[in-house]
C-alpha cells in the first residue's frame, strides 16, 4: 500500500506512524511539504520527495493520499486531487470559509473519489455503545442533546500556530466540527438553524505583539507560561493572540429537537469534560470520553442509573476513534468498504460551523444550508 502524504506535520506523521504499526504492509512512497530537507532527516530512503501534489501524483503509483497540511489549505489540495480518483484521507476542517466549502463540494460532486474525513470521534468505542443503547430504545427517540466540550489542553489554540484565525476559521471549525459530527451521527437528524455566540474574556491582554514567553519578564510565574503549557512559546495574553476563548450554539434539528453545544478553551486539569447528556421521553443517557463512561438514568422506572464502562485497546490513541478511521481508510483503499466519515458528512459540519461563526458575528440566526 503505496502512501503519499501532502503536509507532513504532526497530525499526518501521527496518522501514517499508526497506520504503518496497524498495517506494516504500508509504505510511505512520497511526501510532499515545502520542509523536505528536514524531514529528509527523519523519514527512510525509500520515500521520496516532490515540490508539487502533481509532481508526485504523476510520478508515483499511489493507492491512498493523506491530506495533513495546515488548515486554511485542506480545501485547494483536495479539489487539486480529486480528480485522480485515489482514495483520500482528508483532515478537518475539510474548508475554512463558506467560499472554498462550495468550491469544494463542487468538485467532489463532479468525481468519484472516497474520501474519508478526519472525524475520530464518531468512530469511538464509546459513541458506537452510545449509539447501540439508544437504538435500544432505553431512552426513546432523542428530543435534547446537551453537549460541553472543555478543553483542558487549549493552550494550543493561543500559544502555537492555531491562534492566528486566517489558518484555522476561528475555533467552531476547530473543536465543534467534530461535535456536531458525533451529535449528527448519533441522532440522525439533519440541523436546520443554528445561532451563537463566542467571547474572548481571558486570552486576550495588552503584553507586546509576537512576545515570546521565554522573553517576559513572568515567564516563570504566568501559570499559562509555556514552562508550564507545553503548546508553544507564542504569548497567550498578548495583542496579537487571536481566537475567542469559549463559545456556544443552539442548533435546530428537522424534527423540532434542538442541541445545546458548548466549548471553552480556559478550563484546565481536571476540569476537562468532552460529552454530551441526551434526553429522550423514557430516559436520559450522558457520557464522558474522560471518564470512558455511559450512564443511562430511567426516568419512570424505580431502579438505579445503569454504569457501563466502556474499554479501549491499547493501540486507541483519541479514545480508540484513529485506529478505527485508519482501518476505514485501508478498507476503502482496499475497495472492502465505502468511507465511514465520508466528504459530505465534513461539508455538512464545515457549513455548520461556519454559520456558527456567522451567527456569532451578525448576532443573528442562520439557516444551515448551501444557498
Ligand atoms: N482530526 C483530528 O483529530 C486532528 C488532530 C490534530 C490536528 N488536526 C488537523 O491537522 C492539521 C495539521 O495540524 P498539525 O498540527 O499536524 O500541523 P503542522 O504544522 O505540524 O503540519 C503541517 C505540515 O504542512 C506542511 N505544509 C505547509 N504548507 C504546505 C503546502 N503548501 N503543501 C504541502 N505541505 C505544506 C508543513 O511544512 C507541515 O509539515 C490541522 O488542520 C489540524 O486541524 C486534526
Amino acid at each position: 500500500m503505496k502512501i503519499g502524504i501532502i503536509g507532513y506535520g504532526l497530525r499526518a506523521g501521527y496518522v501514517f506512524a499508526q497506520m504503518k504499526e496497524l498495517f506494516p504492509e504500508t509504505e510511505l512512497a512520497a511526501i510532499t511539504d515545502p520542509r523536505q530537507q528536514e524531514l529528509a532527516q527523519t523519514v527512510g530512503e525509500e520515500t521520496r520527495f516532490y515540490d508539487t501534489p502533481e509532481q508526485m501524483l504523476n510520478r508515483e503509483k499511489l493507492d491512498g493520499i493523506i491530506i495533513g497540511t495546515r488548515c486554511n489549505l485542506h480545501t485547494d489540495l483536495a479539489i487539486r486531487m480529486l480528480p485522480a480518483g485515489i482514495p483520500i484521507f482528508l483532515e478537518k476542517p475539510v474548508a475554512t470559509t463558506i467560499e472554498d466549502l462550495m468550491r469544494l463540494k463542487h468538485a467532489y460532486e463532479n468525481s468519484r473519489t472516497e474520501v474519508v474525513v478526519s472525524f475520530p470521534l464518531r468512530n469511538t468505542p464509546l459513541i458506537k455503545r452510545v449509539k447501540e443503547e439508544i437504538s435500544l430504545g432505553k431512552i426513546g427517540k432523542v428530543e435534547h442533546v446537551q453537549a460541553i466540550n472543555n478543553v483542558y489542553y487549549g493552550g494550543v489554540y493561543f500559544h502555537n500556530w492555531y491562534r492566528d484565525e486566517a489558518l484555522t476559521g476561528g475555533l467552531f471549525l476547530q473543536k465543534a466540527t467534530h461535535d456536531f459530527d458525533y451529535i449528527n451521527y448519533i441522532t440522525g437528524e439533519k440541523a436546520r438553524w443554528i445561532t451563537a455566540m463566542k467571547s474572548k474574556q481571558v486570552f486576550k491582554g495588552t503584553k507586546e505583539a509576537g512576545l515570546e514567553c521565554p522573553d517576559c519578564n513572568e515567564y516563570n510565574t504566568c501559570p499559562e507560561s509555556s514552562l508550564i503549557q507545553p503548546y508553544g512559546t507564542k504569548c497567550c495574553f498578548a495583542e496579537d493572540t487571536g481566537n475567542e476563548d469559549s463559545g456556544s450554539a443552539l442548533i435546530e434539528y428537522e424534527s423540532g429537537m434542538h442541541a445545546v453545544y458548548t466549548q471553552n478553551f480556559f478550563a484546565r486539569k481536571a476540569a476537562g469534560r468532552r460529552g454530551a447528556r441526551l434526553l429522550g421521553f423514557k430516559g436520559t443517557l450522558e457520557f464522558d470520553w474522560y471518564t470512558s463512561e455511559i450512564v443511562i438514568y430511567p426516568h419512570h422506572e424505580d431502579k438505579e442509573p445503569e454504569r457501563i464502562a466502556v474499554t479501549l485497546a491499547a493501540e486507541d490513541g483519541h479514545s480508540g476513534g484513529d485506529s478505527a478511521l485508519i482501518r476505514n481508510f485501508v478498507d476503502v483503499i482496499r475497495g472492502e468498504d465505502k468511507s465511514r466519515t465520508p466528504l459530505e458528512e465534513g461539508l455538512f459540519s464545515a457549513l455548520m460551523c461556519l454559520k456558527a461563526t456567522a451567527s456569532a458575528n451578525t448576532r443573528t440566526f442562520q439557516p444551515i444550508s448551501y444557498e
